[in-house]
């Protein structure tokens, strides 16, 4: 099988291409990616030399580069994760995220509906939970929630979501979507909340919590993601849609103390040098109160449940943090430090 893997230098992708190219050796993954400030080449280490992965740097809106791609490749399966995909940053500049999140969707659709004819082929969309918009203290996203997206980011994630339904109602094309919820684990760019508290621990710097941390998020590790979107691609129902859940619903403010206990743990440091880092900051803009999945329909129809709890997930993750200062110090010295002055300093 030809795989086109779309944003595979990202956090998610990456962690997708080195559990699937060493697991799958009879498949041809090919790497699509534009290669933008949250990828990083580093990740890919690991399968980098394998016979049966390339990158091709190409930007998603490109249609003649993504065309060429597809022409010379005809892919039997195309997962998309090539997305902006940070909420603060589409608060700052929402229109790098229409650009890449709808019309690269579109791009990709279209190139799709040229090139590929195979009726066993299949265009797998990685979406997000946040396309429901916010719960309140109860409830859960099924997947008959209406859309109600809050932020520029998950505004496009939903008009990405929307073209790919219209592509399969319209036309014909073998699509599935999954949406799930807050991922974590190695190779995670540390603009988002926990490896972002986890360097900002590491630095002795503060950990700017926003309002009074009393968001809820559903947090799922990235390898159950991973595992998830495979199990859907093989076995889910074509023109299907299926919610990935971690069944872990967490506040902020505990996720930042859960951090802080760990790390005190793994390294020997009082626990409350660590938490005195912790400061409340002005809130986000349109700040989505909780998110929780209910992912009965994969558990029930495909049999799919999360390996990791939060407590092992967490733990996993911290140990990569403090064993991967190489990749973190690469992170690091680039474009993320200049980020990180331009828009976060007055928090
Ligand atoms: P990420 O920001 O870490 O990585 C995105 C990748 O896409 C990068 O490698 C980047 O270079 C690439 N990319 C960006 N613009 C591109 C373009 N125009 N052309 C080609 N490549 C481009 O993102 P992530 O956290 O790995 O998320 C991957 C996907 O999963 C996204 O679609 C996101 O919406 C979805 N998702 C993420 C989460 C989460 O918690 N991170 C949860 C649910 C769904
Ligand atoms: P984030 O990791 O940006 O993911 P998302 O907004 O897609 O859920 O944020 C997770 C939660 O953490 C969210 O409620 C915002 C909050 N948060 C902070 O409190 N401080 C921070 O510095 C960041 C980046 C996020």
């Amino acid at each position: 099988m030809r795989i086109v893997v779309t944003g595979g230098a990202g956090f998610i992708g990456a962690n997708f291409l080195n559990l699937f190219v060493p697991r799958y050796p009879q498949h041809q993954f090919i790497n699509v990616d534009k290669l933008t400030y949250a990828a990083n080449l580093a990740s890919l280490q690991p399968i980098a030399d394998r016979p049966n992965y390339t990158l091709a740097k190409i930007d998603i809106v490109d249609a003649e580069a993504v065309n060429e791609i597809f022409a010379r490749h005809t892919p039997d399966l195309v997962v998309h994760f090539a997305a902006e995909s940070h909420v603060d940053r589409s608060i700052l500049g929402p229109r790098e995220f229409v650009r890449t999140n709808i019309e690269g969707t579109f791009t990709l659709l279209e190139a799709f509906r040229t090139h590929v004819k195979s009726p066993s082929a299949l265009f797998h969309h990685v979406s997000t939970d946040e396309v429901y918009g916010s719960l309140g203290d109860t409830g859960h996203f099924t997947e008959e929630t209406r859309y109600d997206p809050s932020s520029p980011y998950s505004a496009s994630k939903a008009a990405s979501d929307h073209l790919v339904r219209a592509y399969a109602r319209t036309f014909k094309l073998p699509t599935k979507i999954t949406n799930c919820s807050n991922n974590y684990g190695p190779l995670q760019f540390p603009e988002k909340l926990i490896p972002l508290m986890i360097m900002n621990v590491l630095d002795r710097k503060p950990l700017p919590v926003y309002g009074q941390g009393l968001n809820v998020r559903d947090w799922l590790f990235v390898e159950d993601h991973c595992e998830a979107i495979w199990t859907v691609i093989e076995r889910g129902e074509l023109g299907g849609t299926y919610n990935i859940g971690g069944n872990n619903e967490v506040r902020n403010i505990d996720v930042v103390h859960t951090l802080c206990r760990l790390i005190a743990e793994e390294t020997g440091t009082p626990h409350k040098e660590l938490t005195d880092l912790i400061t409340y900051v002005k809130d986000r803009p349109g700040h989505d109160l909780r998110y929780a999945i209910d992912a009965s329909k994969l558990k029930r129809e495909l049999h799919w449940s999360p390996r990791e709890t939060f407590d092992t997930g967490m733990r996993k993750t911290v140990r990569w943090y403090l064993a991967h200062r190489d990749w973190v110090e690469q992170v690091r010295s680039g474009e993320y430090r200049n980020w990180i002055e331009a828009n976060y300093a007055a928090r």
